[in-house]
């Protein structure tokens, strides 16, 4: 899903993995926090001496324990806003994946990742952006949710993403839609006869400013926000050549602008990277 051309996340997170690994060290023993099923493990344990991979779901750490022969990485069930550890036993912490946005209380995610490094360790974590002007818009998409055919609306409502997934029956004409991944201007006004189950989702979003008091009242100095994802853009330009470009040349427009982070606008980034050391 992630690595699909078409999916923003092939931009934030890889950039996010760039600024993840640039503060590793291959000395280090460090703590991943919500692994899912090892994507963002496949990437940085090959930056550290020693790496524990945590999720809450027993599911995904099974499938990231499954993913291949690790030799270097303990997986665990571990919830991050209650981690089984001894304090001051890791050099860095990180995350990829806006775990902030999903728990529920952040500020008690960031003392416990607080608690669990040495002094000066270092933090490393991604977050969703509240966009400037996002509230005023609802987006729609068809499209393949792993196997499953799906109508995906996301609106901001009070500093929230909120996400209602539409799971659509196998045999609806809204498949080939979905297969296509269409963007509706509106809600089809026949969809509910073709769904079988909706769900909701809420991921919070967070301004940079908001981000960072947060961070440092959390108990860390030297905390910096980096903008993430503005390269996602380009997969909505009108001119199908300049769009394939960016999809095929991802990985140097990624650390391009990585470099040209500094002159864009934080409140315009999908996602916002932050890293800080504990005080
Ligand atoms: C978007 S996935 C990211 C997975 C992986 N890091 C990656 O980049 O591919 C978010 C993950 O957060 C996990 N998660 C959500 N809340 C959590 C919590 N309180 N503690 C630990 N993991 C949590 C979910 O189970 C899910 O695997």
């Amino acid at each position: 899903m992630v690595a699909r051309p078409t999916n923003p996340h092939q931009f934030y997170y890889r950039e996010a993995d760039y600024l993840i690994a640039g503060i590793l060290e291959t000395r280090m023993r460090a703590l991943e926090l919500a692994c899912g099923t090892g994507g963002s493990t496949a990437i940085h344990y090959r930056h550290v001496s020693d790496l524990v991979s945590t999720d809450f779901s027993m599911k995904m750490v099974r499938g990231a324990a499954h993913r291949r022969d690790w030799k270097l990485v303990h997986f665990l069930v571990a919830d991050a806003s209650d981690l089984p550890f001894r304090d001051g036993i890791f050099h860095a912490v990180f995350s990829r994946g806006v775990l902030l946005s999903y728990v529920p209380d952040p500020m008690r995610m960031l003392r416990e990742a607080r608690r669990v490094l040495r002094r000066g360790g270092k933090l490393a974590l991604d977050a969703m952006n509240q966009i400037q002007g996002s509230s005023r818009t609802r987006t729609r998409l068809f499209c393949m949710m792993g196997e499953r055919p799906a109508y995906v609306e996301h609106a901001v409502q009070a500093g929230l993403q909120v996400r209602w997934i539409h799971w659509l029956d196998r045999r609806s004409p809204f498949v080939k839609l979905a297969r296509k991944e269409e963007k509706p201007e509106s809600r089809p006004r026949n969809l509910a006869k073709h769904v079988t189950s909706v769900e909701r989702f809420e991921g919070r979003l967070f301004r940079p400013q908001q981000l960072i008091r947060l961070v440092e009242q959390a108990g860390f100095r030297e905390v910096n926000v980096v903008p993430l994802g503005h390269l996602a853009y380009t997969l909505g330009f009108a001119d199908k050549r300049l769009r394939e470009f960016a999809r095929s040349r991802g990985r140097d427009l990624s650390r391009l602008y990585l470099q040209l982070g500094s002159h864009f606008r934080l409140d315009t980034a999908l996602h916002l990277f932050v890293s800080a050391k504990r005080r």
